[in-house]
């Protein structure tokens, strides 16, 4: 390659980036660049990591295009949604958006690309599975939880139970959801995971449990119907114990990455205008980043 081939980043580059606290593990730069690099385009997409206090001054700052775009990650995605002036109905409903655009006229437009993402990866590891017809059981209520219920609500899942260690937190999500809804998302204690797992056929962790190679949440799995799918939004390491175990009891399973993977995509067409090209294996690209936790 000749030095001129090389250098892509000219006067007039498109920047878009990912904000998170802390942001030095993300994936998101190198799928992003990866995809910028095949495409040619003259882009590039780099990592923020303003201080917890300071998310809504950095973003303010930005308005008017200073740069194109911004995903946005924990712990600012609620933020995030507070910062723009429109919003897609699925960042509305989940309450969280981790994409924002800035538009030239100076208004920020939000979306939330993590819920079609769960739904695509969900098409892509386990294809066949009906949303329509099965009830989820989410544990986590956070704002990877958001999302999650947020998506699978609109696309008609008949029932979505949020189970978590502070149920306050479940009640508040499935309240502002189920009030658009019609009542499909609830909250649900632990006490009731048992019964709920022998109706599921889709199981989301979507906890932090399991990040690093810990235990993920103690949820009996084997309670599950045969043909369940069970899901874990953790992706450090790969194949979680919350994936083993679902696994061992021969369930099928969509990893955490597939899903992130799948998000970055109408990320990436919002920021730079054009699909992201065939033919670049970002899912390889992020197994060498993840390195042993790639197994
Ligand atoms: P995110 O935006 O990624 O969802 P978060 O808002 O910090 O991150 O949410 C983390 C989720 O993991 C929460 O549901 C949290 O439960 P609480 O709401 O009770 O805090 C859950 N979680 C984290 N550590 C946990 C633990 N040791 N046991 C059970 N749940 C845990």
């Amino acid at each position: 390659m000749s030095a001129s081939q090389d250098v892509r980043i000219g006067g007039a580059a498109t920047v878009a980036g990912v904000c998170g606290q802390p942001i030095r593990h993300s994936m998101s730069p190198v799928i992003h660049n990866a995809w910028i690099a095949a495409a040619g385009l003259n882009a590039a997409y780099v990592p923020f990591a303003p201080g917890e206090d300071n998310f809504e001054t950095f973003v303010e700052g930005l308005r008017g295009g200073a740069i194109r775009g911004l995903n946005v990650t924990i712990p600012f995605k609620e933020q995030a949604l507070a910062c723009a002036d429109r919003c897609s109905d699925l960042a509305k409903l989940a309450g969280a958006a981790n994409l924002l655009i800035f538009e030239a006229d100076g208004t920020i437009v939000a979306d939330n690309t993590d819920g079609p993402g769960l739904i695509g990866a969900i098409a892509a590891q386990a294809p066949g599975f009906d949303l329509t017809t099965s009830p989820v059981v989410i544990l986590g209520a956070g704002g990877a939880a958001r999302g999650a219920a947020a998506a699978l609500a609109l696309a008609g899942a008949p029932r979505v139970s949020i189970v978590n260690r502070t149920f306050v937190r479940a009640e508040a999500i499935a309240t502002s959801i189920a009030k658009a809804k019609g009542g499909v998302v609830e909250a649900a204690s632990e006490d009731e995971l048992d019964a709920l797992l022998a109706q599921a056929g889709l199981v989301i962790n979507a906890t932090s449990l399991g990040l690093g190679g810990g235990a993920g949440p103690a949820a009996r799995l084997e309670l599950t119907p045969k043909n369940a799918v069970v899901v874990d939004m953790v992706y450090k390491p790969l194949r979680t114990e919350f994936l083993r175990r679902a696994e061992a009891a021969g369930r099928r399973t969509v990893d955490g990455l597939e899903m992130l993977l799948r998000q970055a995509v109408p990320s990436f067409e919002a920021f730079f205008g054009v699909t992201p090209p065939a033919g670049v294996d970002v899912r390889a690209l992020a197994l060498a980043q993840l390195g042993d936790a790639a197994t």
